[in-house]
């Protein structure tokens, strides 16, 4: 009905739901944001613009940017109370295990002062999720380190002040470079939305039943974790290392066909895309302007990615099953060259995409025939029985 695209009635009656959010079209390898295609805003967009047109729908004019880039630098600041939280983490606490335990607690925090049935209360907590984010990343980070954790700053950009939070130090200061600027806003770009994947719908499912959406985003953040979602651009990385040399990629090749075995090329596939991911497409390009400014060219991860993509891409296995890289693939590879480490790949995502589910809980929040989720199932267990006493079992 929404006259661009017609649905097939037989799709909609199984859809979860609806949304004006994001399009895509696995066979055709589209992603729109809004309408907007993922390789315009990828490249012409700032990430807080993009933030803003996923949250309202529209992009923003110059006034409106400018007044949302304020609103969002205002709350990257964390509750002081929340540094005594994070202390209580073992050092090497996963930085998700940390992100999962901090963003639930912000509920202790803004719970009892905002209601989900007030609109301008839902705004306030969608702005607050995406402004402490990259602050409590950060923060997990300097956890893991052992330094201390930078404070935000309000004189730099969204990306330009995580990267500061994250590298600069109190004994030395951390300018980001440009190249690194720009591809931690495409990264975002790129991660900040994907329609009804696994997290997106258990922030929807949790979000329906009036949950607090920090409780929700959390519950987001913890399935996003899973290596087959999110978790899969640190498996990549695990699994190059696991590979190690250009030599033994046929082996894991034929490990990934076996049935028997539970090795899976990671990075590799989609539910609904079986064309290339066009995110995919996006970032290979970045991947190589990364690597020629800040790492060296022939990085022999890099050699061994591109040529697991080249045999991937001429395998019939592969082939056959549309098996594709996904945005996972590369996006390690960067961040790696970006000098974050790998157990912070994920976090990233999370931070991303934290964009596309406060802008979906929001949408849901806000449909006055919004109901609590309830999905059915096919029961294959046993027909009914009589209780037997122990002595008869
Ligand atoms: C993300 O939903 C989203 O939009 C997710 C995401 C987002 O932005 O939110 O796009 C982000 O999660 C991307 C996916 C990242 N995960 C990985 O890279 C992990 C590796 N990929 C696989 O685990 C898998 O491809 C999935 C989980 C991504 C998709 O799993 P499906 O839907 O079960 O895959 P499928 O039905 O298309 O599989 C078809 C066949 C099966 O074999 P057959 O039963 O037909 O013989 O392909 C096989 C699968 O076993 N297969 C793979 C494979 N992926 C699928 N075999 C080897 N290696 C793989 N990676």
């Amino acid at each position: 009905e929404a006259g661009i695209f017609t649905y097939d009635p037989g799709f909609m009656s199984t859809a979860s739901c609806h949304s004006a959010i994001t399009y895509i079209d696995g066979e055709q390898g589209t992603l729109l944001y809004r309408g907007y295609p993922i390789e315009q805003l990828a490249t012409k967009a700032s990430f807080l613009e993009v933030a803003y047109l996923l949250l309202n729908g529209e992009l923003p004019n110059e006034p409106e940017l400018v007044s949302f880039e304020k609103l969002i630098t205002r709350h990257t600041m964390l509750n002081e109370n929340l540094k005594n939280f994070l202390d209580g983490f073992h050092y090497d606490a996963h930085p998700m295990a940390i992100l999962i335990g901090v963003v639930g607690s912000l509920s202790a925090f803004y719970h009892d002062s905002l209601s989900v049935n007030d609109a301008r209360h839902r705004e306030i907590s969608a702005h607050r999720l995406i402004a402490k984010l990259p602050t409590i990343a950060a923060a997990a980070f300097k956890h893991n380190v052992g330094e201390p954790i930078m404070y935000p700053r309000n004189d730099l950009r969204y990306c330009a002040n995580f990267l500061h939070m994250m590298f600069a130090t109190p004994c030395e200061d951390y300018k980001p470079t440009l190249i690194a600027e720009k591809a931690m806003n495409l990264l975002f770009i790129l991660h900040a939305d994907h329609e009804q994947n696994a997290s997106t719908s258990t922030v929807r499912l949790a979000g329906s039943s009036g949950a607090n959406p920090f409780a929700c985003i959390a519950a987001g953040i913890a399935s996003l974790w899973g290596p087959a979602h999110g978790g899969a651009n640190e498996a990549v990385l695990d699994m190059l290392h696991e590979i190690g040399d250009v030599k033994n990629v046929q082996y894991f090749m034929e490990k990934a066909k076996d049935k028997d075995d539970p090795f899976r090329l990671m990075g590799f596939g989609h539910r609904v895309y079986k064309n290339y991911d066009p995110r995919a497409k996006i970032i290979r390009e970045v991947c190589h302007q990364v690597l020629e400014e800040l790492a060296d060219t022939n990085n022999p991860l890099f050699e061994l990615a591109m040529k697991l993509e080249e045999i991937a891409l001429s395998d019939d296995y592969f082939v056959e099953r549309k098996l594709y890289p996904n945005v996972d693939f590369y996006s390690g590879i960067i961040y790696q060259a970006l000098g974050i480490p790998r157990n912070m790949f994920t976090v990233m995502f999370a931070v991303a995409r934290t964009v596309g589910w406060v802008s979906h809980w929001l949408e849901m929040m806000s449909d006055p025939n919004n109901r609590i989720g309830r999905p059915r199932q096919i029961y294959h267990g046993p027909t009914q029985r009589d209780y037997l006493p122990i002595s008869k079992r």
